[in-house]
């Protein structure tokens, strides 16, 4: 696999040997598939029969920059209540160099694969000012800020295999799926800090300046933060479902009176503390998953 500027240079040859190799090394099918945000990795400590795959052993797979801890940079599949999931623990993101095609690969992996679902976790600032840091936001819908720049992941040659050259965004949050998260969520009872909102990606690696989170929020964004826009866009346009949560770690400054900063150890903190939360909220949301499938069907 190569890649030659920000379009994608993958051939579905490239997509498919990685897909052949992967399944002719598990026996698991997954139905959904889980990217764990930053401090989420745990996500996938929920399910049982596990099976693991470094990034680096995967052909075609791209490879950590190293700034990765502990578990991140895995593939796992494991089973929870009978359903077949695929974890990705430690994602790509376009500050660190990867192009958008490097991280959105791993979508169409899933696609090929046979998952059904994309369930994107992430960490991401506030700019709603109702939103409280830990709160847990169900993204509606999203701005592609550095798509707008054309930073964007179908540029280049369309492969009908994966879908059409000009896909529809504007339900790439499946609604159902937003429906069935605010349910078990309130089940669950997290409804005091579950919220739906706008996202919008913007490429960091900084955060944002005071005029640009003002910006943003006249913009009509509830939150930001850099990265799930990509994968989220691959997956629409292969035809995923996708539910995307994202865990508020921290309120973007709107005033240049206030004397906090943002720093990236009060988004390891929050993410910390609603881990745990958000890992019952995503096995109670695959348990129910599979028995809506089986209602509907
Ligand atoms: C998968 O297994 C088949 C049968 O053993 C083999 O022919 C094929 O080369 C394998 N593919 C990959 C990509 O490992
Ligand atoms: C999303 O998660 C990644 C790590 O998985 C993190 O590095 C990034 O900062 C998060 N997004 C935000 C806060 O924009």
């Amino acid at each position: 696999m190569h890649t030659k500027g920000n379009s994608c240079c993958c051939s579905f040859e490239d997509y498919k040997l990685t897909t052949e190799w992967l399944l002719n090394q598990t026996s698991h099918r997954p139905k959904i598939a889980v990217i764990c945000g930053s401090g989420l990795g745990l996500l996938a400590d929920g399910a049982t029969n596990k099976q693991t795959f470094r990034y680096q052993d995967i052909p075609n797979f791209p490879v950590s920059t190293g700034a990765w801890s502990g578990h991140e940079g895995c593939l796992v599949f494991g089973t929870i209540e009978d359903t077949s999931c695929v974890f990705m623990q430690g994602h790509f993101h376009l500050y660190e160099g990867y192009s958008l095609c490097q991280v959105t690969f791993p979508v169409r992996i899933f696609k090929l694969m046979g998952v059904e679902s994309l369930l994107v976790t992430n960490a991401s600032g506030g700019i709603c000012p109702d939103f409280k840091v830990g709160d847990i936001m169900i993204i509606k819908d999203h701005i592609n800020l550095p798509g707008f720049a054309g930073q964007h992941p179908l540029c280049g040659p369309n492969d009908e295999r994966f879908g059409i050259r000009f896909p529809c965004m504007s339900d790439a949050y499946s609604k159902d799926l937003r429906r069935l998260a605010l349910d078990v969520g309130s089940e669950l009872g997290c409804s005091d800090f579950m919220r739906e909102g706008v996202f919008c990606m913007v490429s960091g690696p900084n955060f944002e300046t005071i005029a640009e989170a003002r910006m943003l929020l006249i913009l009509g964004c509830d939150s930001v933060g850099m990265s799930t826009v990509p994968e989220v866009t691959v997956a629409k346009h292969c035809g995923l479902r996708v539910l995307g949560l994202s865990l508020i770690t921290n309120m973007v400054s709107l005033d240049y009176s206030r004397e906090e900063k943002v720093n990236h150890e009060e988004v390891l903190q929050t993410s910390k503390m609603r881990a745990e939360v958000l890992q019952k909220l995503v096995t109670a949301l695959i348990c129910r998953y599979q028995q809506q499938s089986i209602n509907t069907h």
